[in-house]
């Protein structure tokens, strides 16, 4: 496979593998869900809501039968379900080849999780962060795994800010940034998760990826805001289809060039649509301090030890 060209006719046969796609309901998760099936997957939809899960699965079943598509319960906002969706997984499967930390959630109104974290940071990061961690030992007995981990161009937008890294009590809330740095956090867990595995001496690798703008549910809380009805129709002439916007999330799942800290986007302009290819995120995702800190600081709120 080359890293320019990926179309659905060369992807490889993915038989014996397991791998869970978090929110694989919707969008870039469904998306990819489909192409890992049809490879011959394993795979683990993991969701928030069983019966959205279940009623995507039935229409892939309805084009082809032989599907191995297992609807699994998982909410990010909540540690409690993290846990049990982990410790159900364990109980199900030996192996997990693909852990793909896709699910998100994009500028909501100030709300925190179960938890007491602002929602995007607990969504997007401290949910996945968790996962991860609970699943470090099956990943570990998996050689080969890999966890891809779905940032977005708007991590540019994001800046650390550990002194109020939720916003605590909505104090200066900016639903955008908040989203910004939420996926910088995405970044800065992938580079961090790489040393990680490679400090422990752990056959897996960690990777990042993008889907430029594409055509999802994603834009849910941007169709309330004022300027919707005059912005979004020139917008959804603009991006891609949700089926491109998941390629390079694919592409950093199974392509076999793929190496760890690598963070893979659409190659076409300025990274919105395109073909999967090597991408670089901007300088402060390569801050080993503040992914360290992160790190740091994610283990402790989630208490969930590497
Ligand atoms: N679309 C884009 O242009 C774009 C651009 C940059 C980055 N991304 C990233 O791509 C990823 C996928 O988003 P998408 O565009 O495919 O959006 P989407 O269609 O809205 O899908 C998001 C998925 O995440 C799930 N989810 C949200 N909160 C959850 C929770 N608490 N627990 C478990 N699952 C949860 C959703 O479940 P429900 O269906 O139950 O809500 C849904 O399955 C996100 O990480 C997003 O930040 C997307």
């Amino acid at each position: 496979m080359s890293n320019t060209i990926f179309t659905s006719n060369n992807l490889p046969d993915l038989s014996g593998k397991t791998i869970i796609v978090t929110g694989g309901n919707s969008g870039l998760g469904a998306e990819s869900v489909k192409v890992f099936a049809e490879q011959g997957a394993q795979i683990v939809m993991a969701v928030r809501s069983i019966e959205k899960g279940e009623e995507v699965k039935s229409t892939f079943l309805k084009v082809c039968d032989d599907l191995a598509i297992d609807v699994m319960q998982l909410d990010l906002t909540n540690l409690q379900s993290i846990k049990s969706f982990a410790q159900q997984f364990k109980a199900k499967y030996t192996k997990l080849d693909i852990l793909l930390n896709n699910a998100g959630i994009m500028i909501p109104p100030y709300q925190t999780t179960t938890d007491g974290f602002e929602s995007q940071m607990g969504t997007n990061h401290m949910g996945h962060f968790a996962l991860t961690g609970l699943l470090m030992d099956v990943l570990s007995k998996t050689p080969g795994a890999r966890v891809v981990n779905v940032s977005s161009i708007a991590h540019k937008m994001g800046k650390m800010d550990f002194n109020n890294l939720m916003y605590e009590g909505g104090k200066n809330y900016n639903a955008t940034k908040a989203y910004g740095r939420s996926k910088l956090a995405n970044l800065l867990f992938t580079f961090e998760l790489q040393r990680y595995f490679e400090k422990n001496k752990i056959q897996a690798i960690s990777v990042a990826a993008h889907p430029g703008v594409s055509q999802t549910n994603l834009f849910k809380f941007a169709a309330d805001a004022w300027y919707a009805k005059f912005l979004l129709p020139v917008f959804k002439l603009m991006i891609q289809s949700s089926r491109m916007g998941a390629m390079p999330q694919i592409y950093a799942s199974i392509a076999d060039n793929v190496k760890g800290g690598e963070y893979y986007g659409p190659g076409g302009l300025r990274e919105m649509w395109g073909y999967p290819t090597l991408v670089k995120a901007k300088d402060e995702a390569y801050n080993i301090n503040d992914a360290r800190q992160l790190w740091e600081v994610s283990e402790k709120l989630t208490s969930v030890k590497y």
